[in-house]
């Protein structure tokens, strides 16, 4: 038996339908719906129109109706495409250290940085990682985000990183929105490891990719290419193998140096990530490839540092997803809608192009294509906001946030319940 749900009238529904993948964006090709509704038909959009169009077809269809008289703007539920939000203990150390005048790569060097979450996550129990992941996450979702990647990348050992992983997909089952899990055992070279950051890597790739295969805990890889991680050339069998294996690459690129984007060209892969140090050459090289460019403005406020070029990246006509970055080291924040806010105000975005990057262009990033759009098939993932006009959403810089979300056609946060 089907179940039908009609929603509306929405002040207005910003579908984004029909909007191209990659390049600049100007805020005449969004498509509004004034006085918009939204028929589900079980977990995804079945009609999307017109109130007036719409209402009498769900009446007939005895759909259960809410009735939102006009009072809310309606747009897809937002896709956060990078996070760590799997972690345990905190690093407002590193913070204070950074304001101090130290930076990031020098905290690292004298014991801070990553190696410092990496002990405090592996003290703690799975039970303990998933109770972080499930608080975290849903922080984000009442912040509107619907799909929330999150990366292991703290264990660094091939038990302690299926811990996290299997954390993950616990947190997952518990949680109404759909987190996406990512294998990031590269994010550096364990200090404890006694070997190569050659013989570390064919260790992860040869038994810690094969067994998340077998319990299917992720089907993406990620990499931190950076002076202090990997390098280019250490890093390349290790892609090699995993993309064999049928893995999704993704990589941690250009954040202080250049390198990464080269690597994620080179192997498809699907989004290269931080951006903050590429130069012309990287902007053309993601331009003319499929690798999405993904800007993470948490990091960039995080770390007090410059925001990825996104105006540069767009015009040269690379696609541009937004990602909270989400991590107890450089962007502790987690605040999707206030930190993509901030970079369409420092990089000149407009506000199609900052809702693209963290709709459609962050769903491509995670190679989905069953959401990001309110669309007839799409999933019924939607943030509704107590407004008039959709600039506003964007304008409050995260103040303004969602009055509901829905997930899947289900109402799955209300401000007030
Ligand atoms: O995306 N750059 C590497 N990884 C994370 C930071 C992780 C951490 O500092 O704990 C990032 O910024
Ligand atoms: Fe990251």
């Amino acid at each position: 038996m089907k179940s039908y749900a009609y929603i509306g009238p929405f002040s207005e529904l910003v579908t984004m339908q029909q909007l191209p993948l990659k390049g600049a964006l100007s805020d005449d090709a969004l498509q509004i719906i004034q006085q918009g509704g939204i028929l589900i038909e079980d977990h995804r959009i079945h009609a999307i129109g017109t109130h007036k169009e719409l209402y009498p077809v769900a009446k007939k269809l005895g759909a259960a109706i809410t009735h939102i008289e006009g009072t809310k703007v309606g747009i897809p539920g937002l896709i956060d495409a990078h996070t760590h939000i799997c972690y345990s203990g905190s690093r407002a150390r590193d913070y204070s250290l950074r304001n101090a005048g130290k930076t990031y790569l020098e905290i690292a060097k004298a014991g801070g940085g990553i190696w410092d979450t990496v002990t405090q996550t592996r003290k703690a129990s799975r039970d303990k990682l998933v109770k972080g992941i499930i608080l975290r996450a849903k922080r984000h979702m009442r912040h509107g985000i619907t799909t929330l990647e999150v990366k292991s990348g703290y264990g660094l050992s091939i038990a302690e990183e299926l811990k996290m992983l299997r954390a993950i997909r616990e947190a997952n089952k518990a949680l109404p929105i759909d987190l996406i899990s990512t294998c990031l055992a590269a994010h550096m070279l364990p200090r404890d490891y006694k070997g190569t950051q050659e013989e570390y890597l064919e260790e992860m790739a040869s038994v810690l990719l094969p067994k998340i295969k077998e319990e299917n805990l992720s089907h993406r890889v990620d990499a931190f290419i950076e002076e202090g991680a990997f390098s280019k050339a250490t890093i390349s069998p290790y892609f090699k193998k995993a993309a064999q294996l049928g893995f999704d690459i993704t990589v941690h690129a250009d954040q202080f140096n250049v390198g990464g984007t080269e690597v994620a060209v080179r192997f498809n892969a699907l989004s290269a990530d931080h951006l903050e140090a590429s130069t012309a050459a990287e902007i053309q090289l993601l331009a003319k490839s499929n690798v999405i460019a993904m800007a993470l403005p948490g990091a960039s406020l995080g770390l007090g540092c410059n925001f990825t070029p996104a105006r540069k990246l767009l015009d040269a006509g690379a696609t541009l997803a937004i990602a909270s970055d989400h991590n107890p080291g450089s962007a502790p924040m987690g605040n999707l809608l206030t930190q993509a806010s901030l970079l369409g105000a420092f990089e000149k975005l407009t506000n199609a192009e900052v809702l693209s990057g963290i709709t459609f262009r962050a769903a491509a990033a995670l190679g989905l294509k069953d959401r990001g759009v309110l669309a007839k098939g799409y999933k019924a993932d939607i943030a509704l906001f107590d407004t008039q006009e959709y600039r506003e959403i964007l304008y409050n810089q995260g103040s303004l946030q969602p009055s509901m979300v829905i997930k899947e056609g289900k109402l799955v946060y209300s401000e007030s319940s």
